[in-house]
């Protein structure tokens, strides 16, 4: 078997330990891998020819990227889950316990148990790659760091600083680290290995010890107990605002640094092997780790594929909504020079407006420096002409929902660039093919369906029609992924994945207010459910003109199998827009929303008169046709896995997270249960509850993943 870590030693003394895990990318803590560490330590801790022991790694990118995924989403039983943890902090106390001065040099990513050996070394030295990421992501997995890090990370920054990394869970730069004090000394890269060898030889001998943190912040709330009390119920109160419950593993975790503050390490480690027997083997962790992996497999969406050279020229034509925010993107994310093509100057000036504003916002916050803001404003080209589209390499369309528009944009374009130039739609409910109809070399159409606002929604549907080209999706999906978005392959059709399973659910709070429930608990419903914004406000947001266009387009698709209320072309015609225009189903000021307005039931003929509905059932209602038509979309090909589904559900719609995706909950709960329900509700509410084809199919194979696996 080939190892993965080699030990070499110097004449000086010096020795280092190369982690190189063989045939993978990235290191990772592998049971093998772990039980190897095992046995070099027992070697290490009795040997006397050592100084100093750099730990560092062979893979250019990746230091230590963590424990293996995998593994945490097999585990079933607690037992064996705190038993894993128990296991690391042997090891990592082996570690540190080691009769020489460690110095983990951290040159790439390096995460979760990465960072827990680094924390358990004597020195952290990072490279100031501007690439780097060190952290503890544990917590964005429902669990928490279960090999020390809760533990050691307080006593290396402190309270503040611990609680800061490890509750968010997002990973920072190296200079991050070495000013908050998790890194020793941020090395320049060009030099890193020899200033990495210059500081073993001058700390080599016995460990020293570290100096504490001090300041007055530090001396005042983290060093007596009083202090500390308080840090601590502060940090509990803001994490139970934002999980509002729903995710146990950030509190848990306060709870463990608390425990390993007031009584000490070993108490700590007790602690927070606890935790982690309870958290990995909870509902929460493995619906997060299961949309982990899907992410990761999203990572190598039109892989194979041979990709046309990256983008260099892009350009958008149309700078509205959508366009102005794809510009700005473009010029933010891969830093490239990118031509805004409008036929409104005003339009354009707005897009310009836009986009600075975003980025002015994350200068006022200090993450953006002004004169990177300008840089990056500079990219932006608009433009009234045509001229110079020749030199582009990936044109993204936005202009507005028309279909005889786009075909004559997509026709003049194709005439105008390089054969080999992307040509993407951006459009949420016309054909990628129709649009195309009239252009030459229709492998190069494709849709890239971005969601608004731009620069926050992390979903990109990548619309495949009949006769877009391999390459042609995985250029797009790669462009995706260098804008810092989730690609999601999707097949040509009516309101693509998402949209079409949207509107179904929307259609069916429409229906509930049309029973005479009231807006509040429609909405109510899907919040507990765990949805990020109910389905009314989500029109209000989306805008009552867009939501009824793009109904009456997937009515006109889908037929009785989605129906709305008669009253809602009213709901458009009446003016009211929702939040662009100030009122819609709600009131706003601005853009705070001030609550239901009561006059939409007159308005629209309804008369709110059932109270205190059984919220659950609500939510179910509207929850289930979208499970109904998402077996049609599995079976039509309109998306290729349940797992990709479930991800472009949570990160297109705010599908809670904790459940994993439509899919997963569906199979939580049985889909053959779920049939037998909307069996009952086509009886009671109406035909279009009838369950599929499709999806008495899946629950005939034990399940969306059960069927996928068997595929
Ligand atoms: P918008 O109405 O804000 O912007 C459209 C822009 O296109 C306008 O500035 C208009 O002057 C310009 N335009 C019209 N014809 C043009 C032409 N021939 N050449 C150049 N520019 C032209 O529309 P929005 O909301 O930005 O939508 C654009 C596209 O994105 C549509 O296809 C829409 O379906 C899609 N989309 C919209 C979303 C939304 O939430 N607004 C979400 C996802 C997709």
């Amino acid at each position: 078997m080939s190892e993965a870590f080699r030990l070499e030693r110097g004449e000086d003394g010096l020795a280092t330990l190369t982690f190189d895990l063989p045939d993978r990318k990235a290191n990772i803590f592998t049971r093998s891998a772990l039980a190897e560490l095992e046995a070099r330590l027992t070697t290490l801790a009795a040997r006397t020819d050592i100084a100093c022991l750099v730990l560092t790694s062979a893979k250019p990118d990746i230091f230590i990227a963590g424990a293996d995924v995998d593994e945490i989403a097999d585990v079933t039983d607690p037992v064996e889950a705190e038993a894993g943890s128990r296991y690391g902090h042997r090891l990592f106390s082996a570690w540190e316990a080691l009769p020489f001065p460690t110095v983990a040099a951290i040159r790439g990513t390096c995460l979760g148990g990465g960072t827990e050996l680094a924390l358990a070394s004597t020195w952290i030295l990072v490279s100031d790659r501007t690439d780097l990421r060190i952290g503890l992501p544990e917590i964005q997995l429902g669990i928490l760091p279960g090999w020390g890090g809760c533990v050691r990370l307080p006593r290396r920054v402190g309270l503040l600083a611990a609680l800061d990394l490890i509750l968010p869970g997002r990973p920072i730069s190296g200079a991050h680290a070495a000013r908050i004090g998790l890194a020793d000394a941020l090395l320049p890269d060009a030099d890193f290995d020899r200033r990495v060898r210059a500081f073993a030889l001058a700390n080599s001998g016995r460990p020293a010890r570290r100096p504490r943190k001090s300041g007055p912040r530090a001396l005042l709330l983290e060093r007596n107990p009083l202090g500390r009390r308080f840090v601590l119920a502060q940090a509990r109160k803001k994490t139970r605002i934002a999980t509002k419950g729903r995710y146990p593993a950030p509190l848990r975790a306060i709870e463990v640094i608390a425990t390993g503050l007031a009584r000490g390490a070993v108490a700590g480690f007790d602690a927070e092997a606890r935790a982690i027997g309870e958290l990995a083997t909870s509902p929460q962790a493995k619906g997060l780790i299961y949309l982990f992996r899907q992410m990761e497999a999203a990572k190598r969406v039109g892989e194979g594929a041979t990709l046309p050279a990256p983008v260099r020229r892009p350009a958008v034509i149309g700078a509205g909504i959508m366009g102005g925010g794809i510009a700005q993107l473009v010029a933010d994310k891969a830093g490239l020079p990118i031509r805004v093509k409008d036929i409104q100057a005003a339009a354009l000036a707005t897009a310009l407006g836009h986009a600075a504003g975003l980025f002015e916002r994350r200068v006022r916050r200090r993450r953006l420096k002004p004169a990177e803001k300008r840089r990056k404003m500079a990219l932006l080209q608009p433009t009234l002409e045509d001229a110079g589209l020749e030199s582009c390499d990936f044109v993204i369309e936005a202009v507005v929902e028309n279909l005889a528009v786009k075909q004559k944009v997509f026709a003049d374009l194709a005439r105008r660039v390089p054969e080999r130039t992307i040509l993407a739609s951006n459009t949420s409910s016309l054909s990628i093919d129709a649009i195309g109809q009239l252009a030459a070399g229709r492998e190069r159409v494709v849709g890239m369906h971005f969601f608004n606002p731009v620069d926050r929604m992390p979903l990109v549907e990548v619309v495949v029609g009949r006769q877009t080209g391999r390459e042609t999706a995985a250029a797009v999906a790669a462009f995706a992924r260098r804008l810092g978005k989730t690609p999601v392959v999707v097949r040509d059709g009516p309101g693509f994945l998402v949209n079409r399973l949207l509107a179904f659910y929307s259609a069916e709070a429409m229906w509930l207010l049309d029973e005479g429930l009231r807006v509040e608990d429609v909405d109510r419903a899907m919040l507990d459910f765990g949805m990020p914004m109910g389905p009314l406000r989500l029109a209000d947001e989306v805008g009552l003109d867009v939501s009824a266009k793009v109904g009456q387009i997937l009515h006109g698709a889908f037929g009785d199998r989605l129906p709305f209320p008669a009253w809602i072309d009213r709901l458009a015609g009446t003016g009211r827009l929702g939040v662009k225009s100030g009122l819609g189903i709600y009131r706003y000021d601005g853009r705070r929303e001030r609550g239901p307005d009561p006059g939409i039931y007159s308005l629209l003929g309804l008369s709110p008169r059932r109270t205190a509905p059984d919220l659950a059932a609500l939510a179910e209602r509207m929850v289930l046709p979208m499970v109904n038509e998402a077996a049609r979309c599995l079976e039509e090909g309109v998306v290729g896995s349940p797992g990709e589904l479930d991800l472009a559900m949570v990160f297109g719609t705010g599908f809670p997270p904790f459940h994993g995706g439509l899919c997963r909950w569906a199979d939580g709960q049985g889909l053959a249960v779920l049939a037998a329900r909307l069996e009952s509700l086509a009886g009671s509410v109406g035909p279009r509850f009838a369950p599929s084809e499709a999806l008495l199919r899946f629950a005939e194979q034990g399940g969306f993943a059960a069927a996928s696996l068997a595929r």
